[in-house]
């Protein structure tokens, strides 16, 4: 979902623009997708929805799920994480350098959408905390949905702006009772991401 220039070779790539890779190119605020999808992935794309958008996009594709399928959407922006970095004066992400400033908050926030080709799809629509997440469960309601907050690889350790939501259709596998089965699905889930779009080891669940 949302794949933009970084098509992903083994899924179906859709974007709302046509970058060289995209499969399909189309609007998903409000996607009509067929049954039986397996995994549903998006990077920094989540936040690009219109507020009004977000419940009934992730509604169609949770409903799209198989069972025993999985989504996990990542690279949405953790706004208590931005607040803490921008308050606490740690230091920047991105190969920025320097501190988390001003700037760095604005690229979370707003996603810096006038450095891009198309100001729409680039801008930030809104902001997310654990609460926001709190809501779009209580009214999908799937059988299991967990949000962690990570870093990115390469970037500060202390610097955790970055969160992903992780929901699954279906029976979890048992697991040793010392953490939720869910989380250990969305770990072991994470590991292909490894080094690419989250440093496994900085996962905190919220
Ligand atoms: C920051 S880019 C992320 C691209 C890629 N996933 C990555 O990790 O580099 C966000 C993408 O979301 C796409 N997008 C924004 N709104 C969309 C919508 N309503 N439907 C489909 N794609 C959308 C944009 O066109 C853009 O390519």
């Amino acid at each position: 979902m949302g794949c933009g220039g970084h098509p992903l070779p083994g899924y179906i790539n859709m974007d709302l623009q046509s970058f060289p890779g995209v499969d399909l190119v189309t609007d998903l605020s409000r996607p009509h997708l067929p049954q039986g999808a397996t995994e549903v992935f998006s990077n920094a794309f989540y936040e690009h929805l219109f507020l009004p958008d977000r419940i009934p996009h992730l509604r169609a594709v949770y409903k799209s799920l198989a069972y025993g399928g999985i989504i996990n959407y990542m690279g949405i922006p953790w706004f208590p994480g931005i607040v803490d970095a921008y308050v606490n004066r740690k230091p920047g992400t991105m190969g920025g350098g320097s501190t988390f400033d001003l700037y760095h908050v604005y690229r979370y926030t707003h996603g810096a959408p006038d450095e891009a080709g198309e100001y729409m799809p680039q801008l930030h629509k809104g902001l997310f905390d654990l609460s926001t997440f709190e809501v779009i469960f209580d009214t999908i309601k799937p059988d299991h949905a967990t949000v962690y907050t990570y870093v990115y690889p390469d970037e500060p350790v202390n610097v955790s702006v970055t969160c992903g939501v992780f929901i699954c259709k279906g029976d979890l596998p048992m697991t040793p009772m010392s953490r939720p089965p869910v989380h250990t699905y969305a770990l072991e889930y994470l590991e292909k991401w490894d080094d690419k779009y989250i440093e496994l080891s900085t996962v905190r669940f919220q």
